[in-house]
């Protein structure tokens, strides 16, 4: 019999200790052997988890509990649970995480702490979808080319709701609190940053790429408005919060950001809370994951997946190679040398002359406008304009923008969005 210990029993831990007495048939048949939850452990003893099992509030009564094998680290954080993860590991206790922020800060002094014990994450990225098994296992044959992907259920919501219905930003964040796939923190969410977490791991896994969240390039959905929303309907795009990994000639860019892609591309249809994640391998060519990204029954089924994989012996290496990958070693690309299509939006002057000036200063950065349109403004002098750009640097885009803005033509902020074609 294996016996596993959960620290933090909330939605997600609660999920994991049913399913694993509902399910205790068919999960004992596949793993070969009975697993039970001997211990949780939880901060507030006095509220009901609806779970069967002993509860403490106390970590060390599952640390220091030499009958518990697997330990399940759902506390969220970063330190705490590092601390509590180095501990487990170091007594020789497999442990399974569902924590993306732990992994996205310390993935890799826990690959070498882990050594040979199980250190397994499949909950952290995509909830239920089974994405780092695919990663680790059923790609490995493979270089990686790109992953592409909605790793963020709570903005996936909300843009579908902002673009189907036109709804408020306000009101649909509330909507996806109330649905319990936000973040306590819902900047995590809106603000791109959860996304950039899971990026971060499968980056990790496909390019062994050690970067942090505050080293990569992160946009959040803040500043979508419904002129965005029109365009993009109006020029065949969808706007998604994608997060892109992709290997170019000098390194591997790495982002999160709104992204306007063509309705057509098979992303552009995953709508509401779900999840989906495309990637690209040079021998199997493009494969496509979609499924639940959050919630307590999908995460626990990674979760208990884990434990499944562990039990069998099934483990490999946390992040699926033992050496460096890539032999002559990738790097992260500067941001600045990103290179995509771009949509802008501004506020100008409705007179003649204004278009002039404004495609003069692009002509300065080699910039070159693909396609245009112009919108009346509620102040009849004025107009909105929007444009999209060829190929440019992000570097050009960024400069241009600054020297736009001093144009006397141009009000208030310039607002700019990625293209993926
Ligand atoms: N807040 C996350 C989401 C939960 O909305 O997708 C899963 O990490």
């Amino acid at each position: 019999m294996i016996k596993v210990g959960i620290l933090g029993v909330g939605t997600v831990g609660a999920s994991v200790a049913n399913i694993l007495e509902e399910n205790a048939d068919i999960i004992e048949a596949r793993a070969g052997k009975k697993i039970v939850v001997k211990h949780g452990v939880v901060k507030n003893l006095s509220k009901d988890r609806g779970v069967n099992i002993p509860l403490s509030d106390n970590v060390d009564d599952i640390l220091n509990d030499p009958e518990i094998d697997i330990v399940v680290e759902l506390m969220g954080g970063v330190e705490k649970p590092y601390a509590v993860v180095k501990k487990a590991l170091e007594s020789g206790k497999a442990v399974v995480t569902a924590n993306k922020a732990l992994l996205a800060y310390h993935r890799y002094e826990l690959q070498e702490i882990a050594g040979d014990t199980p250190l397994m994450y499949e909950a952290s990225t995509a909830g239920g979808i089974p994405i780092i098994g695919a990663m680790r296992n059923g790609l490995t044959a493979n270089h990686i080319e790109s992953i592409q992907g909605i790793m963020n259920g709570t903005t996936n919501y909300m843009l579908t709701k902002m673009i189907n219905e036109g709804a408020k930003y306000d009101e649909i964040l509330k909507e996806a609190q109330d649905l319990g796939y936000a973040e306590a923190d819902p900047t995590f969410d809106v603000g791109g940053f959860d996304a950039s977490h899971k990026l971060l791991i499968l980056a990790s896994i496909a390019y062994g790429i050690d970067a942090k969240p505050e080293d990569i390039l992160i946009e959040g959905i803040e500043n979508i408005t419904q002129t965005d929303v029109t365009f993009a309907k109006e020029f065949g795009y969808e706007i998604k919060l994608l997060g892109i990994a992709k290997k170019v000639e000098n390194g591997v860019e790495l982002r999160v950001h709104p992204t306007m892609i063509s309705q057509n591309s098979m992303i552009a249809k995953v709508d509401g809370v779900m999840n989906a994640v495309s990637v690209v391998g040079d021998r199997v060519g493009e494969t496509m994951y979609y499924g639940a990204g959050a919630g307590g029954d999908a995460t626990a089924s990674a979760v208990i997946a884990d434990i499944v994989d562990i039990v069998r012996g099934n483990h490999g290496p946390m992040l699926g190679y033992k050496k460096g990958l890539e032999g002559s070693g990738l790097e992260l690309l500067p941001e600045e040398e990103i290179v995509t299509n771009y949509y802008l939006r501004m506020e100008v002057d409705d007179q003649s002359g204004v278009l002039a000036s404004i495609t003069r200063e692009l002509e300065k950065f080699n910039i070159s406008i693909e396609s245009m349109l112009q919108k009346p403004h509620s102040n009849d002098e004025r107009v909105k304009l929007l444009f999209t750009t060829h190929k440019c640097q992000e570097a050009k885009i960024q400069e241009a923008m600054v020297v736009l803005k001093k144009l006397d033509c141009i009000y208030g902020e310039i607002a700019m969005m990625r293209i993926e074609k």
